[in-house]
């Protein structure tokens, strides 16, 4: 796996810089690669940790992507106010990821602001399909598709990242180069977290508001989680319970039978705890981008594609491929889709991140 892992690494940098090789290698039908898998030392300074990875990607390419990004996504008003408070910006920020995401601005060269804007900027579109599942034997699955705008330019920012604290993996995720939260993330032998949005209107003026009065985005609370809590339990706490600045459903995998929650969150705290009932039948949970005890619309029902899938896998076949074959059945897999991983805190080898792309 390391051997892999590392050539995984130079292949992608070549990709971003010669353009022709990319084309080539995305020419068969539907493509799925895995990522650069990363090492990032939590014992570097934050500023400096993630300068290893930046080398392996094109300053001009990811310059470009940010500047697509925010012009795409961000109200020019939201840009105008976070540009005027830039400077100011740090004392909001709690470690590491303000030090962060400063490293990363200047090694770059691109404002705070705009580094900031950008950990926003995917918090207002990502919509996702999440599962934790549980086999007959007990143990618990879980995966996630992460659907989000611009997929052309995520796909080739993707990248699995492994927190490495004295020698140790502390924990790892998948996000997108520069985006210092997490969205998908395992600690090893404790739990699995996965976030998949949940509408809230009138997002960036309460974002905002709520971030001023130091609430965590989202994806940070994620990373929090990981880095802090000691099991399956503490993580749910957490996750339920540490205001945030946007609604969102957490997803979380444990090491032990009926450790499965689904957790729909307010920006102040729970608005619904779901776990996993296996005892009664409930095997699986899915959530996609709806609260659990309403319909989908029809429009967008990748819950009950989800469901149906799982319904013919069964509980006796579930595990890694089966899952990741639930998650590549249309609707669930779409246009959008730019990651699917599968993981298990139990084996902790096996997460697995495929970058997805459909013809
Ligand atoms: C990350 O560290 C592991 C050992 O912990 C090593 O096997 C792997 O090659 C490293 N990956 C990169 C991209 O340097
Ligand atoms: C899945 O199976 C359960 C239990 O048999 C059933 O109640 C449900 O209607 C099925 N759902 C779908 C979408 O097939
Ligand atoms: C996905 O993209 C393909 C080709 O770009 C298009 O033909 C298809 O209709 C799209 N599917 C959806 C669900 O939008």
């Amino acid at each position: 796996m390391g051997r892999a892992a590392a050539r995984g690494c130079r292949l992608w940098g070549l990709l971003l810089v010669l353009p022709l090789w990319e084309a080539v290698a995305a020419a068969p039908a539907r493509p799925a690669a895995a990522p650069l898998l990363c090492n990032v030392s939590l014992d570097s300074p934050a500023e400096e940790r993630w300068l290893p990875v930046l080398r392996h990607f094109d300053p001009a390419f990811l310059r470009a992507a940010v500047a697509r990004v925010i012009d795409e996504s961000v109200p020019k008003w939201v840009h105008e106010v976070i540009r005027l408070i830039a400077a100011e910006l740090e004392v909001f920020m709690p470690q590491p990821f303000a030090g962060e995401i400063l490293g990363m601005c200047k090694a770059l060269g691109i404002s705070l602001g705009d580094g900031v804007l950008l950990n926003f900027a995917y918090e207002s579109t990502a919509f996702c399909t999440s599962i934790v599942a549980q086999d007959d034997k007990g143990n618990i699955y879980h995966g996630r598709n992460l659907d989000y705008d611009f997929v052309d330019i995520l796909s080739k920012i993707t990248i699995d990242v492994r927190f490495i604290k004295s020698g140790q993996i502390a924990y790892q995720g998948t996000t997108f180069l520069g985006y210092v939260g997490l969205w998908t993330g395992q600690s090893p032998h404790k739990f699995t977290i996965s976030g998949d949005e949940r509408a809230g209107g009138r997002w960036w003026e309460n974002a905002i508001a709520a971030f001023l009065n130091r609430n965590y985005p989202v994806s940070w609370l994620v990373r929090d989680t990981l880095s802090r809590a000691e099991d399956f339990q503490s993580a749910v706490l957490r996750l339920a319970g540490i205001p945030i600045i946007a609604e969102v459903y957490y997803i979380v995998g444990g090491v032990s039978p009926k450790e499965g929650m689904v957790i729909t969150r307010n920006r102040r705290g729970p608005a619904d705890l779901w776990p996993l009932d296996p005892l009664s039948g409930a095997w699986f949970r899915v959530e996609t981008n709806y609260d659990h005890w309403t319909t989908p619309p029809p429009f967008d029902d990748r819950r009950t594609a989800a469901i149906k899938a799982l319904n013919a896998t069964g509980q006796l076949n579930i595990n890694f491929d089966t899952l990741f074959k639930v998650l590549s059945v249309k609707p669930v897999l779409n246009n959008n889709t730019v990651y699917t991983t599968v993981m298990s805190a139990a084996l902790p080898d096996k997460y697995q991140t495929w970058i997805r792309t459909v013809e």
